[in-house]
């Protein structure tokens, strides 16, 4: 059991950003099976005989170390040799104690790690982690998430001294692997090499992704290959990544001599474009020196979104490739700038969707479960998971309840809900006991308010009449947030209790209250956010007056959103909800700024993080918060699935087993269809206008289900169905 064996230090080099190798040589003789269990204080590279051990990048992933570290388990029988081994295990301080959680300071680089040998007569021999071991200084001489990575291949393992068993680090938070590994999935190749107008020689990989590029060169010891990495092209097609802010992002590799292939070890980045800074001179840069190679965590595509609008079909493309680059082991709010973290508000917002794109059950119970300790510590969860203690805010740390609650209506898993349901409770409690006024969420020390975050009706128009935006956000009153997510948080978590088989009666009594304290609070609303919040979380006591209200806003604004992180996932739905799918549809085809295709249109590859991070004049938003990489405007796919093509179950049910599917045709697409791969095999549902002005709906359910064509309602079994209205 690793949880027996000691941590030990690579003492001798502990500033973060060196990369100290830990090292254990040992003999084995007819072994027929072995295998290692490591973690790290930081991120492992382990190398059995030259050979890397496993497939997981950026092991043991990022939790909430104090309470949850993970390791890992790895088969290491076909590494091993008869008579000498040499496992090398390279250690930087990644999310344990890189510059994404600390500045640079000292680190204590440690390693448990613990290798079973089994002998043919079922003897087992234990090789744990001691003073035998030796630390000392590899190959990898600079490794960091935010900064990158500095390699010279020509280097070899020095200064070996033996590492230090530190005897009183804790072992009993260690866990054994629960989410998916971080894996290499897409490979990019054959890129396009150009020069920009400024004479600089980029490559172009023609996808913004997550994670590193591979280098294939043939040179001479000593020479030297230094990339800069960029999501972007500035207006004048130069290469621009000033977003990237304090993250340097290195990529430098001194060469050996000969032909050798090179990829970073401990660290990844966020990019489409590399700019060559140095090149060797005895090597020919050309489409085959570089490959891009996505990395994330290794979950299983479950859902699919195509139709006959060529521009709808590069923003659900957008929104799935949003998701793998923001899902490398935890949900993070995008992958290449200084930040890199578990934005609760991002991933409540983006949750649904990502399980309908992908299975994500591993994914997001390992992070709900670094949720649920960091709440047990703090005593509430904050805007960041993992990580330290940060402030709460409304609908960011509203992700304690209405994950889990999401999360259990697509999968239908009331063990997992059950794990999660204290820490709902708990959130809805502090919410009571920070507020300062009864029966809403008003103040308190430890609030902070994002609002309607990057919405865009705080523009105003500047001298030259054009607009700036004048916060971040937006214009919805914030105190009308924290009471409205207040109220949608107390009635999931009624409901939730009585899934589970407990009383939800006091939770429904406090969420009336909140409701009439709500309604007086806020008799009126002033944004569209107001208005879509309003009607998902049943708010309103008139409903249609909001409907009309939320439209009128809707066409004065030109028939165009003005919504941010909060509002937008649930527009759509709050129109189609009150039968105004027609004025939905009008807002998912529009292409004016603010609107979803606005960026496709400016050739984005992945989801943007303002609706105009570029203008329709090529200008930035800004130099310091400008990511085109954040997945929070994806949520729209939510919307396609369940209304467009009309994927959904019936009221109250979870999982896939009631499933109803109600499509809803637009005649501004000829053709729309989208899947889902459930436990059960596939659901989908497809919608074909005809020539003769009918609609053929193409329906496979994989279990009994009800299906809704115009109002009319038909049960049918298991198989594929053809209707003609
Ligand atoms: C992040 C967001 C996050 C926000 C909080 C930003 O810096 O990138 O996605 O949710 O801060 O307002």
């Amino acid at each position: 059991m690793i949880q027996n064996q000691t941590w030990i230090c690579a003492d001798n080099i502990t500033k973060a950003g060196k990369c100290p190798v830990l090292v254990k040589n040992f003999d084995s003789d007819n072994v027929v099976r072995a295998e290692l269990s490591i973690t790290a204080k930081g991120v492992y590279y382990a190398e059995l005989n030259g050979e890397r051990v496993g497939n997981f990048i950026m092991a043991p992933g990022f939790t909430f170390y104090l309470k949850r570290h993970q390791y890992q388990t790895y088969d290491i029988t076909a590494l091993l040799k008869n008579g000498e081994n040499h496992l090398e295990v390279t250690v930087s301080a990644g999310w344990y104690a890189g510059r994404i959680v600390s500045r640079f300071g000292d680190w204590k680089p440690e390693i448990i790690a613990e290798i079973v040998l089994e002998y043919a007569d079922g003897a087992k021999e234990i090789i744990g982690t001691d003073n035998t071991w030796l630390a000392g200084e590899g190959k990898v001489v600079f490794s960091d998430i935010y900064d990158g990575e500095i390699f010279d291949a020509t280097r070899a393992v020095s200064n070996l001294v033996p590492a230090v068993p530190d005897i009183d680090a804790d072992t009993s938070n260690l866990i054994p692997q629960e989410g998916e590994y971080v894996v290499e999935r897409e490979v990019f190749a054959g890129s396009r090499i150009f020069t920009t107008p400024k004479g600089e020689t980029v490559v172009d990989f023609g996808q913004n992704l997550i994670g590193y590029p591979q280098l294939s060169i043939n040179a001479k010891a000593g020479e030297k290959v230094c990339v800069s990495f960029a999501e972007t092209l500035d207006k004048d097609g130069n290469f621009y990544n000033e977003n990237y802010r304090s993250a340097k992002c290195i990529y430098e590799y001194t060469c050996c001599d000969g032909e050798q292939i090179f990829k970073p070890r401990c660290t990844f980045y966020g990019f489409r474009y590399i700019r060559i800074d140095e090149f060797p001179g005895s090597a020919t840069l050309d489409e085959d020196t570089f490959t891009a190679i996505a990395v994330y965590s290794d979950m299983k595509k479950t859902g699919h979104l195509a139709c006959s609008n060529e521009k709808l079909n590069q923003l659900f493309s957008n929104v799935f490739w949003g998701q793998r680059c923001n899902f490398l082991d935890i949900p993070t709010d995008c992958p290449q700038r200084d930040e890199r973290l578990g934005w609760t508000g991002d991933a409540q917002v983006f949750c649904k969707t990502a399980s309908y794109n992908f299975d994500t059950r591993r994914f997001f119970y390992k992070w709900l479960r670094d949720m649920k300790a960091q709440s047990e510590r703090y005593g509430y969860v904050g805007f960041t998971v993992p990580g330290g203690p940060t402030p709460m805010a409304a609908a960011w740390s509203d992700a304690a309840v209405i994950v889990p609650w999401q999360i259990y209506t697509i999968y239908g898993d009331k063990t997992f809900l059950e794990e999660m349901i204290d820490t709902m409770i708990q959130h809805v409690e502090k919410i009571a006991e920070e507020s300062e006024e009864q029966y809403t969420w008003r103040g308190g020390k430890n609030l902070r308010q994002f609002g309607d975050w990057l919405a865009t009706d705080s523009l105003d128009k500047d001298r030259d009449g054009a607009f700036v935006t004048t916060t971040y956000s937006g214009a919805t009153n914030p105190d009308f947030l924290q009471a409205a997510f207040y109220a949608y948080d107390t009635a999931i978590l009624a409901e939730a209790l009585e899934v589970l088989g407990r009383d939800g009666a006091y939770y429904r009594d406090l969420h009336s209250k909140i409701i009439e304290k709500f309604q007086k609070d806020f008799p009126e609303y002033h944004t569209q956010t107001e208005c879509v919040i309003a009607l998902r979380f049943n708010l309103t006591s008139d409903r249609e007056a909001t409907a009309a209200l939320l439209s009128r806003m809707i066409r004065e604004n030109g028939d165009r959103m003005s919504t941010g992180f909060v509002g937008t996932p649930h527009i759509l739905h709050a129109l189609s909800d009150v039968g105004k799918t027609d004025l939905a549809y009008t807002l998912l085809l529009q292409e004016n700024f603010p609107s979803w295709l606005f960026s496709v249109n400016l050739g984005a590859t992945t989801m943007w993080e303002h609706w105009d991070s570029i203008n329709k004049d090529g200008d930035m938003w800004s130099t310091t918060m400008n990511s085109f990489n954040h997945y929070a405007y994806g949520a729209v796919a939510d919307w396609i699935y369940e209304v467009a093509a009309g994927i959904g179950r019936e009221n109250g049910s979870a999982g896939f087993d009631s499933l109803v599917i109600a499509p809803h045709p637009d005649k501004r697409l000829d053709w729309l269809e989208a899947s889902i791969e459930t436990d059960k095999g596939i659901v989908s549902s497809k919608w074909i206008h005809t020539v003769d002005g009918g609609v053929r709906y193409e329906i496979t359910v994989p279990a009994s289900a009800r299906i809704i064509i115009d109002g009319k309602s038909k049960n049918i079994e298991k198989g594929t169905y053809v209707f003609y209205r």
